[in-house]
């Protein structure tokens, strides 16, 4: 389609899957990224039983929308539409110091796999951002000084 007849917003998506491109971003690297990510998680001392409570053995269906989400996230597909906030705030038993186990996993999974270095950049900003959103979300107590 010539680029006049395109809404911005398409424009906008074309714009951000280039630019991911370029840094070596498409759906094969978040399929390996969200493969590898899950199998260290999996197996992590800590983080294993959690996420085996909330998933079971089934994790088939767990890849798929994280791949939905890591798509949408990093290369503006619309392909996720879950709601990341509840699903996480009726996770009981997880601590604010597992979200530094998770990045660092996170970070260290990148590092071994990223395309380029600026591809494991632009990946750690997001999960950063969107970790600190879901701990405010789950810690910061209406009233608490966080509030302020
Ligand atoms: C301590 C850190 C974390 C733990 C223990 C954790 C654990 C989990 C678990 C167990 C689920 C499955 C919930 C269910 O299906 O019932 C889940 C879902 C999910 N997590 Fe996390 N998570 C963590 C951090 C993060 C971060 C930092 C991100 C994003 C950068 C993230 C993104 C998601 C998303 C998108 C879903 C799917 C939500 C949905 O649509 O159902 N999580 N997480």
């Amino acid at each position: 389609m010539p680029d006049q007849e395109q809404s911005p917003a398409q424009r906008h998506r074309e714009h951000v899957q280039r630019e991911a491109l370029k840094i070596g971003i498409d759906e094969d690297y978040i399929s390996v990224l969200v493969d590898t990510f899950y199998d260290r998680i999996r197996s992590h001392e800590v983080l294993g039983p959690i996420f085996a409570d909330a998933i079971g053995c089934n994790w088939q269906p767990h890849l798929e929308k994280m791949k939905q989400f890591w798509s949408s996230v990093a290369r503006n597909t619309g392909h996720y539409s879950g709601k990341p906030v509840p699903a996480h705030q009726k996770l009981t038993q997880v601590q604010q110091d597992h979200f530094t186990i998770w990045l660092d996993l996170f970070r260290q999974t990148l590092a071994d796999t990223a395309p380029t270095p600026q591809a494991a950049d632009y990946f750690m900003e997001r999960a950063q951002r969107i970790a600190r959103s879901l701990q405010m979300a789950m810690f910061d107590r209406p009233g608490s000084f966080a509030d302020v």
